[in-house]
Parts: C-alpha cells; sequence; structure tokens
C-alpha cells in the first residue's frame, strides 16, 4: 500500500503540490492524470523518496517514509522499480549493464545470476536475448521504453512507477506497453502507480484513475466512472477540450 496524506511541495514561489491524498491499494494499478507541470512526475518522486514533502506524510506499507534517514529509506526504495519518464537509461552501457545497475545497488545478493537476469527481464519484456549487448544508440524508442522497464523490474520490485510509459511511442507499440503493463501486474502481483496524458492507456491499465489538478487530488474513479463523469475539471480533461473550467496559458501572437 502507497499512501499520501495531505502532501504539500514547493520549488521557491512554485507550490506545485498544496494537499495531495492518494492511496494506491496492494495489487492495484493507479494511474494520475493531470496537466503539463501538474506535479505528476514530482509526486512518483515523492513516493520513491528522491524528493521529500515539506508538509504531509507518505507511507510505504505500514513504515511513514517521510522524514526517514537515508539508510531506512534506502531499504524502502529496495521495493520499487521505477521507469523514468524518457527512459533514461546510460549511453554508455550495454543493455545488459543498464539492466544490472540496479540490481548491484540494491539487491547484490541476486547477483550471482547476473546474465541470466539480464535475459530473463529481457524475456518478460518481449526482447531478444540478442539485445543485451547491444548500446541504447543502437534501440528505437519503443526498445528502449522496454530496456527501461527490464532494468525497473530486475530486482523485483513489489511496487512499480511508470512515468509516462507511452509517451512518444506510435499506437501499436503504446498497446504492447500496455499489454506488459497488465502482464507484470498479474505476473509479479505488483501494485502500479502510472503517469500518463495517454487516455487509451488509463483507461486500459487502470484499477482507478486520480486526477491532479492545482495541486490536489480532485477525483479518484474508475475507468468506467471517468468515462460517464459529471465532474467538469475531469471531463474536460479526458475529452481534450481547450474550452471548460481548466485554463491554459495562451501565447499571444504580436
Ligand atoms: N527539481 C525541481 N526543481 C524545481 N522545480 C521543479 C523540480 N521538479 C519539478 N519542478 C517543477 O514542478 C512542477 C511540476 O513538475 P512535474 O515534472 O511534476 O510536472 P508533470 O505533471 O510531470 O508534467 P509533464 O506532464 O509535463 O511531465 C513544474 O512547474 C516543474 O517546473
Ligand atoms: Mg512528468
Amino acid at each position: 500500500m502507497i499512501r499520501l496524506a495531505d502532501v504539500h511541495r514547493s520549488f521557491g514561489m512554485n507550490h506545485v503540490l498544496r494537499g495531495a491524498t492518494l492511496e494506491a491499494q496492494d495489487g492495484e494499478t493507479l494511474t494520475i492524470i493531470g496537466g503539463s507541470g501538474s506535479g505528476k512526475s514530482v509526486t512518483l518522486k515523492l513516493i520513491v523518496g528522491l524528493l521529500r514533502p515539506d508538509q504531509g506524510r507518505i507511507w510505504v506499507d505500514d513504515v511513514v517514509i517521510t522524514n526517514l534517514p537515508e539508510d531506512k529509506l534506502f531499504e524502502v526504495q529496495k521495493k520499487f522499480g521505477f521507469l523514468f519518464q524518457g527512459a533514461a537509461l546510460f549511453d554508455s552501457l550495454t543493455v545488459e549493464e543498464n539492466i544490472l545497475f540496479g540490481v548491484k545497488n540494491l539487491r547484490p545478493d541476486l547477483m550471482r545470476s547476473g546474465s541470466s537476469i539480464a535475459v530473463n527481464k529481457l524475456a518478460l519484456v518481449g526482447l531478444k536475448p540478442e539485445v543485451a549487448r547491444l548500446k541504447p544508440a543502437e534501440l528505437s524508442g519503443g526498445m528502449k521504453k522496454r530496456v527501461g522497464l527490464a532494468r525497473a523490474i530486475a530486482h523485483e520490485p513489489l511496487y512499480i512507477l511508470y512515468d509516462e510509459p507511452t509517451t512518444g511511442l506510435d499506437p501499436i507499440m503504446s498497446d504492447v506497453i500496455n499489454d506488459l503493463i497488465l502482464e507484470l501486474q498479474q505476473k509479479l502481483k505488483v501494485t502500479s502507480v502510472v503517469v500518463t496524458h495517454d487516455m487509451k492507456s488509463a483507461y486500459k491499465v487502470s484499477n482507478r484513475i486520480a486526477m491532479l489538478y492545482e495541486g490536489k487530488i480532485v477525483a479518484v474513479n474508475t475507468p468506467e466512472e471517468i468515462q460517464a463523469t459529471d465532474n467538469p475539471l475531469v471531463k474536460q480533461f479526458v475529452t481534450g477540450s481547450s474550452r471548460g473550467p481548466i485554463q491554459m496559458p495562451v501565447r499571444a501572437f504580436s
């Protein structure tokens, strides 16, 4: 279980999270939607302890991570796999070295079977063993995402955080990634938090969808409920309309 209670986080004058409250239950895939810059990536980083909140509490299982010292936080971080926005592979390392990077730090006990971990995780994400020898520059965008995912699951996390897993991919590759998210939930019994703009993906992979707006979670619904919602904020966002209560800054042409 992951729980945020009244979480605030600012960067200078930019008050990004203003009392966000949210819970991901064991085994579910919870998706966070919201506009660009609304604080979705910040929320994932707070959950995994890469950022600390200014106010409020965050639980991972029964542990409040908010003020944990670094060594205790590191123990909690072992439970997480993180697919970063843009995959974030190390260009100078091979795919295998990329996949094993986190295992070395987080679960050195698993390293005895190093090469087979890489091959197994590549198979889980639908890539052939030969890919292990390649460098990131030799991969397509879709392959990079899959390698990023193989790396995220290599140390056998209980929680997977996905930041924009389908952004920048063609519709078919996006759906391959959606299927992988569903498959990992079923095979590995993980609890996942997904951040996406891609509503098709959100509807497919999520048990529940939460909308972040002006620093707060303003709605949490099942995909079916969201599609039938009367909430004007949610309705405008999921239908992608420029007209409604959400005002985007408009650049004036002169
Ligand atoms: N480390 C940081 N230092 C300063 N400001 C930051 C930092 N991280 C995020 N921000 C600011 O916090 C706000 C929210 O950022 P965040 O990356 O969470 O947005 P997002 O919802 O993920 O947007 P997108 O959909 O474009 O990825 C932005 O205004 C961003 O500039
Ligand atoms: Mg983001």
